[in-house]
């Protein structure tokens, strides 16, 4: 990406794109791509217009979340791609993308530039929100993405145990030393309780991400138990995750909201070369 005065040059499909949420996890399969949907979904009911970019080309979850194929995809006439419709949010995931039917997109040989391709040539249109669900780990990857989407801010997933949360630190500090703003920690999985009224069980730990958000200064935006899934078969329908995910939902928002009102008052963005 061209960059000579050292400044985020923002794609020409993004320029009616208010705010880009990054989802991170340093650790694999805590529930980033879940927790990237409901976040969504729940923007999406409280009146937004959002859109959703599943962005891990190695495991993309959205499309089968989503119940989305790769033939649903179109190309404009000016080789722009038309994001899928899904549950009223755009959506668009590296998972759709197949070389025979999108030779354009893939002329860059690193994801990090297939993902800013897939950013770039989709026609987004005028979104509030756009979650990026991104790969799980702190490499080249996360790094390049970091610096070549111009987040608005991120989100940090976590479960509650040792092995993910020092994971995770590498992820915060990642973010922090690029100058990024995160709107807070999510921890999920944090326990299980199988009857409403009854005792819940702390499989991974007792709050090991709430004592991380504290370590870091960061918000944190909900504490998720872990759902029988064979009941609920779906997380989405599951009633006390809504709830939780709608206050999630409205954390965000605030804190957009209060970073933009920073960014007003004269405080400096942070410059980001390529
Ligand atoms: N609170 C929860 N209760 C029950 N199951 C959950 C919960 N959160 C996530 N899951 C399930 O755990 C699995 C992993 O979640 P998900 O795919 O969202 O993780 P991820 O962090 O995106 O993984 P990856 O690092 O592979 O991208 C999925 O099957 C998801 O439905
Ligand atoms: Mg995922």
């Amino acid at each position: 990406m061209a960059s000579q005065d050292n400044k985020l040059r923002i794609p020409e499909t993004l320029r009616k794109v208010k705010n880009i949420i990054g989802i991170f996890s340093a650790k694999g399969g805590v529930g980033k791509s879940a927790i990237s949907l409901q976040t969504a979904l729940s923007l999406k009911d409280k009146g937004f217009k959002v859109g959703l970019v599943d962005a891990d080309i190695y495991g993309p979850s959205q499309p089968v979340m989503l119940n989305a194929k790769p033939g649903e995809l179109k190309l404009t006439k000016e080789q722009v791609i038309e994001p899928l419709v899904k549950e009223g949010i755009k959506f668009i995931s590296m998972g759709l993308i197949s070389d025979e039917k999108m030779p354009v997109i893939w002329r860059g040989p690193m994801v990090s530039g297939a993902v800013m391709q897939l950013l770039s040539q989709t026609d987004w249109g005028n979104l509030d929100y756009l979650i990026v669900d991104t790969p799980p780990g702190t490499g080249d990857v996360q790094l390049t993405l970091l610096q070549r989407i111009p987040l608005t801010s991120s989100v940090i997933v976590t479960t509650p145990q040792e092995v993910s949360i020092s994971d995770c630190k590498k992820g915060i500090e990642m973010i922090n030393k690029l100058g990024l703003p995160i709107s807070g920690l999510i921890e999920n999985m944090s326990w299980f309780q199988p009857d409403k009224e009854g005792r819940k069980y702390y499989l991974f730990g007792k709050d090991g991400g709430k004592q991380l958000a504290e370590e870091y200064s960061l918000d944190l935006l909900g504490q998720l138990p872990l759902i029988e899934l064979e009941e609920d078969k779906n997380l989405m329908e599951n009633e006390l995750l809504k709830i939780e995910f709608s206050s999630i939902a409205d954390k965000l928002e605030q804190s957009v909201k209060n970073l933009k009102e920073k960014k007003s008052d004269g405080i400096p963005q942070v410059n980001i070369s390529k």
